[in-house]
């Protein structure tokens, strides 16, 4: 090659180099400014804070001194919009009295489609034992409401409803029964004759929607039941059943109005009572913020507490959750699409967990539980992994109406 043809060459090369350079300068230029709002900026990692974080979700399972008795604690931290304080040095104890509490008596539950059992335990308190019906690596087929309860799925919601900071699940814990005697010796006689032996396996079906005698949980090989146990609220707290605005058909013929018109919100939904200014929208946006991180595509009806002014919205029965780790069901998150709405002190708690800090806190508060492994692997990397498609979604909302119309602590109504 010539000296001329060389630098003819050279001066194109830079000339092409130049222009790409400037174009990508000029695309940075006009992201930077069309971007009102970035999550990025937001996340500021603070170690004393996550420290402090780490510190408040792990648990001490000691007595306090000047309490007796855990029930009494767990009952007076019940507010209309809380159930348990945030910072709660005693919740340990409380959780540990219900896996070890002596059961006074075992019976049905007839309530709901799904086998579990009632049980009184001593210092007069009820609970509910959903029993362990699939292994942890099982992934459930099917849809996100698909499948038997998993008794481990509630347990991982209730930690989660504790680090989410909205303190609406009821205290759940893992306990290991042993059926021979715990169960049998103080089963109600209407539960007993659902008991079986399969296999030389003590099993029981139990007496609910759609208990059978073909469907029932076992004792493992050492004789023992897994399961969770839910503390049921104190008699005077009544509960009211509320059918969710974004209620599925469960009928692939027949869709929900949602499904087919993304207005639905803006026209129906903040239309009505008691949607339409105040809380309890802004409670199903941390429902379905919380239902999608857990893979719960079943909430079709929600409870509140009855005759309470501004109750919250309930976040119980989660066991419908985790049931594919593989599966993000983005209809799940429709609420929160169509309605653009999020309370600002969610926001600013997922911002802060957002990074990994979720799952580590998770891990933590679980990891003395006495099922642990609460949850398996591939569902604590599906919750990292829907993080981001719960930020895009509310990046979408800012991007089309700004973060004003969208974050915020009090929603007033449309004018
Ligand atoms: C879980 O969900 C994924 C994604 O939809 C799907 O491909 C897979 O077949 C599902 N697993 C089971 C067991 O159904």
């Amino acid at each position: 090659m010539k000296l001329k043809q060389r630098v003819a060459l050279g001066t194109f090369c830079g000339i092409v180099f130049f222009v790409y350079k400037w174009k990508e300068f000029q695309d940075f230029d006009k992201n930077v400014k069309q971007e009102t709002f970035s999550f990025s900026e937001e996340s500021i990692v603070d170690q004393d804070a996550i420290d402090a974080e780490m510190s408040r979700i792990s648990m001490n399972i000691e007595k306090p001194a000047m309490k007796s008795n855990a029930w009494e604690v767990a009952k007076n931290w019940i507010h209309p919009r809380l159930i348990y304080p945030q910072n709660h040095p005693q919740l340990g104890w409380i959780l540990n009295q219900a896996e070890t509490s002596k059961i006074k008596k075992a019976d049905i539950l007839p309530k709901g489609t799904q086998l579990k059992m009632l049980v009184y335990l001593e210092g007069n308190q009820k609970a509910v034992f959903k029993p362990k019906r699939y292994e942890r690596d099982f992934q459930v087929p099917g849809k996100a409401w698909n499948g038997y309860d998993r008794h481990n799925a509630e347990i991982a919601s209730f930690h989660l409803d504790r680090i989410l900071n909205f303190r609406r699940a009821p205290l759940v814990t893992g306990r290991v029964l042993d059926f021979e005697s715990e169960v049998i010796p103080v089963a109600a006689e209407r539960l007993s004759n659902t008991f079986k032996i399969v296999d030389g396996r003590k099993c029981f079906y139990g007496v609910c929607y759609y208990c059978n005698e073909e469907e029932y949980a076992c004792v493992d090989e050492n004789g023992k039941m897994e399961g969770s146990v839910t503390l049921w609220f104190p008699e005077d707290k009544k509960l009211e059943k509320i059918r969710h605005p974004y209620q599925r058909t469960y009928n692939d013929e027949k869709k929900a109005k949602w499904e087919t018109d993304e207005e639905y919100c803006n026209k129906y939904v903040k239309k009505i009572e008691p949607y339409n200014k105040g809380n309890r929208l802004l409670d199903v946006m941390d429902t379905a913020v919380f239902d999608f991180f857990i893979g719960n595509g079943d909430r079709h009806h929600y409870e509140i507490f009855k005759d309470t002014p501004d109750a919250m919205l309930l976040l119980l029965d989660n066991a419908k959750s985790f049931g594919n780790a593989s599966l993000d069901d983005l209809s799940i998150l429709a609420p929160l699409r169509q309605c653009c709405l999020l309370r600002q002190s969610t926001y600013d708690r997922l911002v802060f967990l957002r990074n990994g800090l979720l799952t580590k806190l998770l891990a933590e508060a679980m990891k003395n539980d006495p099922i642990a492994p609460v949850l398996h692997e591939s569902h604590i990397q599906a919750i990292e992994r829907r993080m981001p498609i719960i930020f895009q979604t509310i990046q979408g909302c800012v991007d089309k109406l700004g973060k004003e119309n969208v974050i915020m602590e009090v929603w007033k109504g449309q004018e």
